[in-house]
């Protein structure tokens, strides 16, 4: 049975998503439906599509009462979207059903499991939302909340952990065909941890363990955990709220983390050997990771940052969705540090490539048939002149006269640059983010992906990506190098069509 509020919303966006133009969206990166999107939610392969549900409130461009939004895709690039999935339609949810997960339960129908949220009046006389962990059971379309709901509320908590502070399950089969979950959670110390259950059927669940603790290292709350195994190491993704910047490693606000170790199954440990940001430009945020069906984990973030949500402004909301996911990113590890390259599938949207090879200059230049706002541009550099490496390199691109994002690289320093101060935006927020790379002799490898509202930058086959939404017209398409010294660079263009 449909709840009238899940009826209301699926009306609401057939109607309201219909309006939205395909050209008014990302070709090949999903949007909202219709409204706002955040967290990827329930990233799944289910009856040969991948599923991806999304925090969704469809009625506005802010976050609000959350929905889980559906789309499904065979290529992981080309969406459809599916009614919504979930609506805040019972007492334990009526406030929000927040991020979660997925699997494929036996006998063939796919569980989600997701927090609920519920407001309760507290004996001070204030109302402070209460999360739980619940279940929903479907076909891939329809999915009907579990009657045992929350299977996991402030009874399953270690002492000290909030219960105001519980969410983000992400669910998993182990081995021995018993199911696991971690969740965020924040402990007496106000920073955050990661919670380990446990499950015979999926059902019925108990605290296990702490799996891994914060003890206020990385920023305070910690949301939004995936766990899983990646070339005979062990990762652990988060998302912490909060953050204080640490070298060029991680910046102030949310943030995201990958920590790397080992795990023994026996004793279901988990030693932390590594820790690294995952995306390290403006708009990453609560990533999550499927299994594909030949073995690569693949990886989808929230394309935005609580801390730059705003960067439309009040004033120019011009877009009927706000929020969009990253490109699916193939994960691997590689001299203990994580990689990520765009899925392999992207390489079958390619056309036109044009190629400029050798290309040595100083100043500013263009290159013919080098520009647009869907493309896939590569370039390596290297020094023109061995003896006297040049000062600086930058990219610019979604250009016209008043408009340009740029990626700048500084060989001195090994320091890269995304920079989108003149994006469009009219809000005094961060626009600009650094990060250290690894680079010889003024050697550096970028591969720029656009789609219309974004630009995500792989920098050395992989080893460091940077990410931002830009929302300035799309006739601000041209691009341009400039270089402070001499460069020689080969640059390969493709056009990336739907
Ligand atoms: C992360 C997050 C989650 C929560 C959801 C609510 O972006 O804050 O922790 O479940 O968003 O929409």
């Amino acid at each position: 049975m449909i709840s009238q509020t899940l009826r209301e919303a699926r009306k609401y966006e057939e109607v309201s998503g219909k309006m939205i133009p395909e050209k008014d969206r990302p070709s090949f990166h999903l949007s909202a439906y219709t409204g706002w999107m955040n967290d990827p939610n329930g990233f799944f392969y289910y009856n040969g599509r991948y599923h991806m549900f999304y925090q969704y409130h469809p009625y506005d461009s802010v976050w609000g009462p959350m929905h889980w939004g559906h789309a499904v895709s065979e290529d992981l690039l080309h969406w459809e979207f599916l009614p919504a999935a979930l609506a805040p339609d019972e007492p334990y949810d009526r406030d929000g059903c927040f991020s979660g997960s997925a699997v494929e339960l036996p006998d063939g129908r796919q569980l989600l499991m997701y927090t609920g949220v519920a407001k309760k009046r507290m004996p001070d006389g204030g109302f402070r939302e209460l999360q739980t962990q619940c279940l929903a059971v479907g076909d891939g379309l329809d999915y009907e909340k579990y009657a045992g709901n929350p299977v996991l509320d402030q009874k399953d908590l270690p002492e000290g952990a909030s219960v105001h502070d519980f969410r983000d399950p992400k669910i998993w089969r182990a081995k021995d065909g018993t199911y696991r979950c971690v969740t965020g959670s924040r402990p007496a110390d106000g920073s955050g941890q990661i919670l380990l259950f446990e499950s015979e059927d999926a059902f019925h669940w108990k605290f296990r363990k702490v799996l891994a603790e914060n003890r206020n290292r990385f920023g305070k709350m910690w949301e939004c955990p995936d766990f899983f195994e990646l070339d005979e190491k062990q990762l652990l993704l988060i998302s912490p709220q909060d953050m204080f910047p640490q070298g060029f490693e991680y910046h102030n606000g949310n943030g995201t983390l990958c920590l790397i170790g080992s795990y023994d199954e026996e004793t279901e440990t988990f030693t932390e050997e590594r820790d690294q940001a995952i995306d390290y430009g403006i708009d990453f945020y609560a990533p999550q990771t499927v299994l594909t069906p030949d073995g690569r984990r693949v990886m989808i973030g929230w394309m935005q940052n609580w801390d730059t949500c705003g960067v439309l402004g009040p004033t120019s909301r011009v877009l009927p969705w706000f929020g969009q996911m990253s490109l699916p990113r193939e994960l691997s590890i590689k001299d203990g540090r994580l990689f990520q390259q765009p899925v392999r599938e992207l390489e079958a949207m390619r056309s036109q490539p044009v190629r400029h090879d050798q290309v040595t200059f100083e100043g500013e230049i263009s290159l013919p048939e080098v520009e647009g706002r869907q493309i896939d541009l590569e370039i390596e550099l290297s020094p023109g002149d061995p003896e006297r490496i040049y000062q600086k390199f930058a990219v610019r691109f979604a250009k016209n006269d008043q408009y340009h994002t740029a990626v700048s690289f500084r060989p001195y320093e090994s320091v890269v640059k995304l920079d989108r101060k003149f994006s469009g935006s009219r809000r005094a927020i961060i626009h600009q983010r650094r990060c250290l790379v690894r680079s010889e002799n003024g050697s550096l490898k970028l591969r720029l992906i656009l789609d219309r509202f974004s630009a995500e930058v792989f920098l050395n086959d992989g080893e460091q990506v940077m990410s931002a939404t830009i929302y300035t017209e799309q006739a601000a398409k041209g691009v341009s190098f400039f270089a402070d010294g001499s460069v020689t660079m080969n640059v390969v263009k493709y056009d990336l069509e739907g």
